[in-house]
């Protein structure tokens, strides 16, 4: 398989995409000839913070610049989009070694199911501490995120804070 025929998805819950997921999509763009940014509806482990609109707007905002890159969604099993979607590989980016202990496992898996491989990027070290729950967590509690999230998303979340300091 060529690189230019290669379909990589990079699966997530982009709640909110952070600076690292960009650096994970800008360097995995150079590496496959198609990249899907494809957003889980509804993550399982907890309900997400900005709607499939708001991360959609986000991602699409975000990665404008990478021509391979386009933002896709799913729901239930990765497995079976990757089929529904013809992909050739996933994408995952890996911080720290805890990281790499529950991916592992999650690799395997979407392997046993679809066949199809992961391919890991190490985190660049500058975000190794990011994560979009921290980002969530420090922001709304009047903390400065504006060096760990794209400008898009800064501006999104100013909005989320705004309608809920109204709304309370
Ligand atoms: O950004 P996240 O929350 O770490 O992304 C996790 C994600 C979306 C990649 C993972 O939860 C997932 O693939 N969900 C789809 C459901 C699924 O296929 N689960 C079995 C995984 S082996």
């Amino acid at each position: 398989m060529t690189k230019g025929l290669t379909r990589a998805i990079y699966p997530g819950s982009f709640d909110p995409p952070t600076n690292g997921h960009l650096d994970v999509i800008e360097r995995a763009a150079k590496c496959f000839g198609e990249l899907i940014v494809a957003i889980v509806v509804n993550p399982q482990k907890r309900s997400p913070m900005f709607s499939l609109d708001e991360r959609v707007a986000m991602l699409k905002e975000c990665i404008a610049h990478v021509s391979q890159a386009r933002v896709e969604h799913f729901r239930g099993l990765l497995a079976d989009y990757l089929k529904e979607a013809g992909a050739d590989v996933i994408v995952k980016g890996l911080r720290v070694v805890s990281d790499f202990e529950s991916e592992m496992s999650t690799a395997l898996m979407n392997r046993e199911l679809s066949g199809v491989d992961t391919f890991f990027l190490m985190s660049d070290a500058k975000y190794s501490f990011v994560s979009s729950s921290l980002v969530k967590e420090v922001f709304f509690l009047g903390g400065d995120v504006a060096t760990l999230v794209p400008k898009p998303v800064l501006r999104t979340m100013e909005h989320k804070r705004t309608a809920l300091s109204e709304s309370q």
